[in-house]
């Protein structure tokens, strides 16, 4: 008898970190340095369907319609360790598609293994619980362990060697706390350092360091205290510097890692003098050029509008916060 195909698809939306993670204690099993607490979005998507077939020789990864060897090479590494719970060796046929620029700094790879994990999770019949879907995830990814829950996530860094401890939780429904989004696109174009790179190289040569990882840690308790009592002044105090931090020990590496341009500065701009007219909103920005305004509800619009008019600015889409990562169809 011939092993059955088996497939399924999910979606999963990326999440921007209020408080950011930029660091790894282990390479090998991509263990955070710090912890980190994010929103995950509802506008932006990745569908990721999966297909286990016995008569497929290869993994065979289609991103966004195309092949790349070492993306095949690092999903199909990230397969093996569902394969494994499974106990199976069959190999995958995997497509996926983003509704949303790949790559540059909008947190594709946080949604990409999201859906990867769900997906793979159902194919295989394994049914985990989504505390194991998101120590899996971080394998992938260390912000897509944030993407497999909606609204606001807080990831542990842990302590564990086996990294056990260093994964997701859901900490405030979207619901409890509608906040908006306006990702403002200052180009679409790749970034030129990946996130894993940049992470690593800011840990080997910048003298800052270590402050910031203790930094973030401190910044996690209090950004925590301040969703759950859903006070924006306090949160956007500590996601404004917790951005900031991280892109100063960025620029403090050596070479310097900068990843902003002259319509990034410009929208941080905006959005500060926004914030002097009463506007409820605050910024972050990741490893990339864009820019996310986190706003109080009701205040999107006007703020979206704003930074419409800054010069460079390609786009300004409003997101909701959103749910977790989850299947679509499954056999
Ligand atoms: C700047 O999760 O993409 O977006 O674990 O190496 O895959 P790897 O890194 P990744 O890094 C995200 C960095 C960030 C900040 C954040 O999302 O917390």
């Amino acid at each position: 008898m011939t092993a059955p195909i088996r497939y399924a698809t999910a979606t999963a939306q990326p999440n921007i970190a209020l408080v950011k993670y930029w660091g790894k204690r282990d390479d090998e099993l991509n263990l955070p340095a710090a912890g980190s607490l994010s929103v995950t979005l509802d506008a932006l998507h990745t569908r990721t369907s999966v297909r286990f077939d016995p008569a497929l020789d290869a993994d065979d990864v289609l991103l966004n319609g195309e092949r790349d060897a070492a993306q095949t090479r690092k999903i199909g590494a990230f397969l093996d360790l569902f394969r494994a719970r499974a106990g199976v060796e069959t190999r995958a046929r995997v497509e996926s598609g983003n509704d949303f620029p790949t790559g540059a700094g909008l947190a594709s790879s946080a949604s990409g293994f999201a859906a990867l994990a769900v997906a793979a999770d159902r194919a295989l019949g394994l049914n985990l619980a989504s505390r194991e879907l998101s120590l899996l995830a971080r394998r992938g990814s260390g912000s897509a362990a944030r993407s497999i829950f909606g609204g606001f996530v807080e990831m542990a860094a842990g302590k564990r060697e086996d990294g056990e401890d260093a994964f997701a939780a859901p900490l405030l429904d979207a619901v409890a706390w509608p906040l908006e989004v306006v990702v403002a696109i200052t180009t679409r174009a790749k970034k030129a350092i990946t996130s894993r790179d940049g992470m690593d190289h800011t840990r080997k040569t910048s003298p800052f360091y270590r402050d910031w990882i203790a930094t973030a840690n401190a910044d996690l308790g209090d950004a925590r205290v301040a969703v759950l009592a859903r006070d924006f002044d306090k949160l956007a105090r500590l996601g404004e510097a917790s951005c900031l931090a991280m892109h100063a020990v960025m620029l403090s590496a050596r070479p310097g890692l900068i990843y902003w341009n002259a319509a990034t500065l410009d929208c941080m701009r905006c959005i500060h003098a926004l914030r002097r007219e009463g506007a409820g909103v605050f910024f972050t920005i990741d490893a990339g050029p864009q820019v996310k305004a986190v706003c109080l509800p009701g205040h999107a619009a006007r703020v979206a509008a704003a930074l419409r008019e800054v010069q460079g600015v390609e786009e300004a889409q409003i997101s909701g916060l959103g749910e977790g990562a989850r299947v679509e169809a499954g056999a």
